[in-house]
């Protein structure tokens, strides 16, 4: 068997990273989790300890927890999956952004250094990028103009990464990923914010215009991307990872509010009425847009899931799941709520 050293498995992506890998024999995982507000042992039900699972609760911030780690797991493969993760999270406080997603994954990358795993995969976004409104698709040639604090951490982890390939001759890949939507995605991301507020009778906040544009990725190829390059990737590469469909936010809230409608036999008109354009979310993106050609090519990755399938599984799961939201909104969901959707942005204290 072996052994991958998952960060972050108990989040969103990083779930159905785990669930993935322990689906397919010959993987034994372990999981390095903080268990922040968006982490939580409930995105693995069915998951136990044993000889193909270890979780481990701690940071990767605590160089010596992972050293520990990597001494006794000797992992012949990482993927860097733990992050923070939300833009509008980073706005309100970019510092813990800087700890896990810079500061944490240079603590990976020098433990990886000392123990030499084989294969070190680093999770990315599209978000690097910065704003494809005016221009093509980014390449991953193309350079990086993050946009918010979130968008700049994540920057700055992948020039680390590369600069790990350079100087120390290391075998990192990194994965860049449009926006991935599906099951168990905390309840602050676009899709399940709408899912929620739609369940609970509230409004569906939708920023600024709504006329910006997102490529969506079902979650389940997100990681049937980052297998195939944690396996078959070259070492040192870069790997845009996209579905190449792209939607208005107006768009999604829509297709949301006829699905959840469709669900229940009822006619969308009154949860459409429910759309409401809010305050914009500060130095908003207009639209991210990759060119997936390089994964396509080198991997023969395709795409399976639809849209409209993704979105039909996903929102059968959040209505069919409402005891999963109310168990990982964070006690302090309520005060980030009022904070962006209220109060216009203002810091959380
Ligand atoms: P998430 O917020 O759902 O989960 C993050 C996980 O990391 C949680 O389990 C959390 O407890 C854990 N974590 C946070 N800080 C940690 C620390 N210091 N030490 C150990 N664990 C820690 O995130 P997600 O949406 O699943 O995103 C996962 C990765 O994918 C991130 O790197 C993100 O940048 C990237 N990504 C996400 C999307 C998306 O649409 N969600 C798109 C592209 C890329
Ligand atoms: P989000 O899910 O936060 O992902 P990202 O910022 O990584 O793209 O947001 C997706 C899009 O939806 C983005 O353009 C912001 C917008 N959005 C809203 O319009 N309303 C909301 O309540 C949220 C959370 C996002």
């Amino acid at each position: 068997m072996r052994t991958v050293l998952v960060t972050g498995g108990c989040g969103f992506i990083g779930s159905h990273c785990v669930r993935s890998l322990l689906a397919q024999s010959g993987w034994r995982v372990v999981n390095v989790d903080k268990l922040t507000y968006a982490g939580h042992v409930e995105n693995l039900p069915g998951v136990t300890e044993g000889p193909a699972y270890r979780f481990v609760k701690g940071d990767i911030v605590d160089s010596a927890l992972v050293a520990e780690v990597f001494r006794e797991e000797r992992p012949w493969g990482v993927i860097n999956i733990a992050a923070e993760s939300h833009v509008d999270r980073s706005i309100l406080d970019a510092a813990p952004f800087l700890q896990t997603n810079v500061i944490g994954a240079h603590v990976l990358l020098e433990a990886a250094a000392t123990y030499g795993p084989e294969r070190f995969l680093h999770i990315s976004t599209d978000e690097v990028y910065g704003d494809t409104d005016k221009g093509l698709p980014s390449d991953e040639q193309s350079p990086l103009r993050p946009s918010s604090p979130y968008a700049a951490s994540k920057a700055a982890a992948d020039l680390l990464c590369l600069a790990f390939v350079r100087t120390r001759g290391l075998p990192v890949m990194i994965a860049r990923s449009s926006n991935n939507f599906g099951p168990f995605q905390y309840p602050e991301k676009l899709i399940p914010v709408l899912c929620r507020n739609a369940l609970r009778g509230e409004t569906l906040p939708v920023y600024g215009d709504g006329l910006q544009r997102r490529d969506w990725l079902y979650v389940g190829d997100n990681v049937s991307a980052l297998l195939a390059i944690l396996e078959r990737g070259r070492p040192g590469a870069v790997y845009n990872v996209s579905a190449g469909q792209e939607r208005t936010n107006l768009e999604v809230a829509r297709a949301v509010c006829r699905g959840l409608a469709a669900r229940a036999g009822e006619a969308p008109q009154r949860l459409l009425d429910r759309i409401q354009l809010v305050p914009d979310r500060p130095g908003h993106d207009r639209r991210y847009a990759m060119d997936a050609g390089r994964i396509r090519d080198e991997l023969d990755w395709r795409p399976r899931v639809t849209f409209d399938e993704g979105l039909r599984e996903t929102l059968e799961w959040y209505v069919s799941h409402q005891e999963w939201i109310g168990k990982v909104l964070a006690v302090d969901y309520d005060t980030y709520y009022d904070a962006v959707y209220s109060r216009s942005w203002q810091r959380l204290p």
